[in-house]
C-alpha cells in the first residue's frame, strides 16, 4: 500500500508500537512526523527512520504541547492526511491499591491525550484523511490489575463510535486498532527481568495462534485502516491479538 505524498503524524513513536507504525509509513512513502516526551530518544528514532521522518518533542497529555505541535504541523506541511494517536499506556494496579492519582494518570494518558490530539488534528485534515487510535485488547479481556487501563481503552472505542457520527460528511475516517501483548519497552517494564521469559510464554499461550504480537503485526493493521483500500471502513475496533480477546 502506498502513502506517497501523504503527511502522517504518529504520537508516541520514539519506541515500541508507535515506532513500528512510523517505520512502516516511511517505508510506504509517507512524510512522517513523530512525537515523544524525551528529545534524545526522539532524535535517535528520527535518525534511524531517515530523511522522510522528523520529530517534535510534545507530551500528548499536555494541551499546550499539542497546540504547539499542530501549529507547527500546519505551518510546515499545511495539512495532515493521517493521524495515528498511539501515545498511551498503563501499569498494573489491583483495585484495592487504586489511588486517585492512578485514575487521573491513566485516564489522562489514554483518553485526554487521544481526545485533544483528534480535536486539534481534524481542522487540518482534508477529505480522504484517516485517523487510527491505538486501543488495547484489554478493553475486552482486562488482565488482572489492569481494570482502570482497560476502562480507559474501552473509552477510546466509545469515543470513536460517537465521533464518526459527529464528523459525518467530512470525508475523514476514524478507526481503532487494539493490540494484544507486544514486546515493547513499555510492556517489558512491567516484569522483573527474571520473570520476563515465563511471562511472555504465558501471554503467547493465551493467543489462539501461539505467539504474542509484533510491532509489524500492529503496523500492518494500522496502515490497512489508514489507507485508501479501507475507504468503506469507519468506526470499527480491529483486534490484533491472535484471537485472545474472544476467548
Ligand atoms: N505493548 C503492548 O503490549 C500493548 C498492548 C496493547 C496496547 N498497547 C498500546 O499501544 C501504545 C504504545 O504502547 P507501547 O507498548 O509501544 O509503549 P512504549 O514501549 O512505552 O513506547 C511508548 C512511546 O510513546 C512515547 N510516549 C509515552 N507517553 C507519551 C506521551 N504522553 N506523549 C508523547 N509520547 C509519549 C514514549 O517516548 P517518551 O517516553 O520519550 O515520551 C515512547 O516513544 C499505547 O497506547 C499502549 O496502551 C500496547
Amino acid at each position: 500500500m502506498s502513502f506517497e505524498n501523504k503527511t502522517a503524524l504518529v504520537t508516541g513513536a520514539s519506541a515500541g508500537i508507535g515506532y513500528g507504525i512510523a517505520k512502516a509509513l516511511v517505508d510506504a512513502g509517507a512524510r512522517v512526523i513523530i512525537t515523544g516526551r524525551h528529545a534524545e530518544r526522539l532524535d535517535k528514532a528520527v535518525a534511524e527512520l531517515g530523511p522522510n521522518a522528523s520529530g517534535i518533542v510534545a507530551d500528548a497529555t499536555k494541551l499546550a504541547d499539542l497546540r504547539r505541535l499542530f501549529d507547527t504541523l500546519k505551518a510546515d506541511h499545511g495539512h495532515l492526511d493521517v493521524l495515528i494517536a498511539n501515545a498511551g499506556g498503563g501499569e498494573p494496579v489491583p483495585l484495592v491499591d487504586v489511588t486517585e492519582q492512578h485514575v487521573d494518570d491513566t485516564l489522562t494518558w489514554n483518553l485526554k491525550s487521544t481526545i485533544f490530539s483528534v480535536q486539534f488534528a481534524l481542522p487540518i485534515m482534508p477529505s480522504g484523511g484517516a485517523i487510527v487510535l491505538i486501543g488495547s485488547n484489554a478493553s475486552k479481556a482486562p488482565p488482572i490489575g489492569m481494570s482502570v487501563y482497560a476502562a480507559a481503552k474501552a473509552g477510546v472505542r466509545a469515543l470513536v463510535t460517537g465521533w464518526v457520527q459527529e464528523i459525518k460528511g467530512s470525508g475523514v475516517r476514524i478507526n481503532v486498532v487494539s493490540p494484544g501483548p507486544v514486546r515493547t519497552p513499555g510492556l517489558e517494564g512491567f516484569f522483573a527481568a527474571e520473570e520476563a521469559e515465563a511471562t511472555f510464554d504465558f501471554l503467547a499461550g493465551q493467543s489462539t495462534v501461539g505467539r504474542i504480537g509484533t510491532t509489524d503485526d500492529i503496523a500492518a493493521a494500522t496502515l490497512f485502516l489508514a489507507g485508501n483500500t479501507a475507504g468503506y471502513i469507519n468506526g470499527i475496533e480491529l483486534f490484533v491479538d491472535g484471537g485472545a480477546a474472544r476467548l
